[in-house]
């Protein structure tokens, strides 16, 4: 394993160890359960990994970071939870084990994407150490990209899309709001730690997330027809079976990696504009190109 690997990996344990701090809180019932089953264990935790970088590079506040990243992955795990139910992607597996509407009936799936979503909302007010204002700004930055905006603006085009032909540049901006968002929030989060953060950190932060979300969702897509189903812990062939237009085929894979390849120099070439020492992320952006999961 390389160094920037088992890096990530311990960093990744932290985040692991605080979801299930901040998930167990809640009142026992099917719905908790199901929530800590799809944020458990299983995914690589790179949102969050990058909002403790980003403060670590803003010399930040750590523990208001972890927070923060939490509260993104449960964002992202919420998405994940709806990505797969079978009015949307019809996926069964996810994170190594069965998706969470198998495991727990549409119904609870549902509502565990709901609660996930709401509840990184409380953790974000809740966090300790930071001036109101950098919270305030906080919850305003995570309900955009995650929203209408955001997130959840790339899957309404992700299936708008679906048994159609969009051109490049409608895949590139269905990339941009469905991937690029959650990392780009994840990247700022990160800056807004720092109590007097920069205008220009917060902008170096977004244009890394958009290039190395560009590039994540490129090898997603790339992996879901050449990747290992074991390895990835979810199936692949999901966008055939759906009939999805994605970047890769439109090019086919070797010019998708290229493009995959020039958005992460794209996204290294952003940390110039940052003062702290960035050689982290830049192996992470180049680290989730040559991924295999
Ligand atoms: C999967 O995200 C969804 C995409 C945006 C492609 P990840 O590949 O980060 O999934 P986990 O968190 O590791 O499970
Ligand atoms: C999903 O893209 C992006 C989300 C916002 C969840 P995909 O549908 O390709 O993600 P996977 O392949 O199911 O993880
Ligand atoms: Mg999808
Ligand atoms: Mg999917
Ligand atoms: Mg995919």
């Amino acid at each position: 394993m390389t160094d920037i690997s088992e890096y990530v990996k311990v960093q990744a344990c932290k985040v692991s160890e605080r979801l299930n701090v901040l998930l167990n809180t809640d009142a026992a019932s099917v719905v908790s359960d199901a929530m800590r089953y799809s944020a458990e264990g299983g995914g690589k935790r790179i949102r969050p990994v990058l909002t403790l970088e980003f403060s670590r590079v803003c010399d930040g506040n750590l523990s208001a970071a972890l927070d923060f990243g939490c509260a993104v992955e449960m964002i992202h795990t919420y998405s994940l939870i709806h990505d797969d139910l079978p009015c949307m992607d019809d996926d069964d597996m996810r994170r190594g084990k069965p998706s969470c509407h198998i495991a727990f009936g549409e119904d609870n799936a549902l509502l565990a994407g709901d609660a996930l979503l709401t509840k990184a909302f409380s953790v974000l007010s809740g966090v300790t150490g930071l001036p109101a204002e950098n919270i305030v700004r906080a919850v305003g930055a995570l309900s955009d990209f995650a929203g209408i905006d955001g997130m959840v603006g790339g899957q309404v085009l992700d299936l708008q899309f679906e048994n159609t032909s969009p051109t490049a540049e409608e895949i590139l901006k269905m990339y941009s709001l469905k991937t690029c968002a959650l990392l780009k929030v994840s990247a700022v989060l990160g800056c807004l730690t720092a109590e007097n953060c920069s205008d220009d950190a917060v902008s170096a932060a977004c244009e890394y997330g958009e290039n190395i979300g560009l590039a994540f969702q490129i090898v997603d897509d790339i992996l879901d027809i050449i990747g290992d189903s074991e390895k990835l812990g979810k199936p692949i062939g999901s966008d055939t079976k759906n009939d999805k237009s994605t970047l890769v085929s439109i090019y086919g894979i070797n010019k998708a990696k290229e493009l995959a390849d020039e958005l992460t120099e794209k996204a290294i070439s952003a940390l110039d504009r940052l003062n702290g020492d960035t050689h982290i992320l830049k192996e992470i952006a180049l680290m989730l190109a040559d991924r295999t999961f």
